[in-house]
């Protein structure tokens, strides 16, 4: 595309968010283009909350499936549009809610907590959801004999774990294709060329990443650690997405992203965040459509998952 094109979508989908009273809440791990057409930018918990705080007819949702049916199950009254409703999510794939009820019901008085990666359906069958930002929180809120399943990245799941000391916690064994690829190796070669350099990492990473990092932390975390660390130069462990804005926010500082094990395969990009585009944007707003339904007795089921969390924040 270029710069003009892109422009000229731009200001299209500015007069259209007027025209039509919609706002465009966007993730970090989208293109710099379409971050730049959002109201609202955030990790996964603050678009959650920001779905629900704002007060517009429509709610058009720049990220992957999961995300925009949870601005839907919180905003049940909105029109939310999803640009691209093939932008699914390897986690929440990963976690049919036909075969989690049948996990669940393998562990009989099993409190279930569950990442907001995952389908409404999976969030009915949720006590409590969690993001990256409060997984901690969330799991430290319930007493500490009270056995859980956590699901569905059994990396965040082990992280949490390990923090918690928790034993009775049993995981579902799922992953993100993104997260899953870094490779230690040429991560430790970086750090050798970078010796000043803060290793930042996402939970969703491998453990043996996460015991490298100086930081570990949500995509706002992040965010927020850079801004406040001493440190100049920063090796990024996540998607490659979250460098726009890194380099937006902190231009004097220097944030270098970690390769992934195969580096002709761009693998440190979601390709499903990076299927949303300024062109189904427009077509989006133009047509109303494509819109998020839920069946209303599964996304009350979901909604009350949602819910206890964001009391938790
Ligand atoms: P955040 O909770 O950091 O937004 O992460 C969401 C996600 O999909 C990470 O891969
Ligand atoms: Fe899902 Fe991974 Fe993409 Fe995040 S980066 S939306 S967890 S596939």
């Amino acid at each position: 595309m270029n710069v003009e094109n892109s422009s000229d979508l731009a200001r299209r989908i500015e007069a259209l968010k007027r025209e039509k009273n919609a706002v465009i809440l966007a993730h970090y791990y989208t293109t710099p283009e379409v971050q730049a057409v959002a109201d609202f930018l955030g990790d996964s918990l603050a678009l959650s909350i920001q779905a629900q705080q704002c007060d517009a007819r429509i709610i058009l949702f720049a990220g992957v499936h999961f995300m925009a049916e949870t601005a839907k199950v919180l905003c049940p009254d909105r029109k939310v549009l999803i640009p691209c409703p093939e932008a699914g999510c390897s986690l929440a794939e990963s976690c049919d809610a036909g075969d989690f009820a049948a996990f669940k019901a393998r562990y009989p008085g099993y409190k279930v907590v569950s990442y907001v990666n995952t389908t409404v359906g999976v969030k009915a069958l949720t006590d409590i959801c969690c993001t990256s930002s409060n997984a901690l929180k969330v799991v430290e809120s319930l007493p500490a004999d009270q056995p859980l399943i956590f699901g569905p990245d059994r990396n965040l799941g082990s992280y949490i774990q390990k923090l918690t000391g928790r034993q009775n916690m049993v995981l579902w064994n799922g992953a993100c294709h993104v997260h899953e690829e870094f490779s230690l190796e040429k991560l430790l070669a970086l750090k050798r060329q970078h010796p000043a350099a803060k290793v930042v990492v996402h939970p969703e990473c491998r453990a043996y990443i996460v015991e490298v990092a100086d930081y570990v932390g949500s995509t706002a975390g992040i965010l927020d650690y850079c801004g406040r660390s001493d440190a100049r130069e920063f090796i990024v462990v996540t998607e490659a997405g979250i460098l726009a804005e890194m380099r937006k926010r902190y231009p004097e500082k220097v944030f270098i992203p970690a390769p992934p094990d195969d580096e002709t395969c761009a693998c440190n990009n979601c390709r499903y965040m990076k299927m949303v585009t300024l062109e189904n944007i427009r077509a989006c707003l133009e047509n109303e459509s494509p819109e998020i339904l839920l069946d209303e007795e599964v996304r009350r089921a979901a909604e009350r998952s949602i819910r206890n969390m964001i009391a938790i924040r």
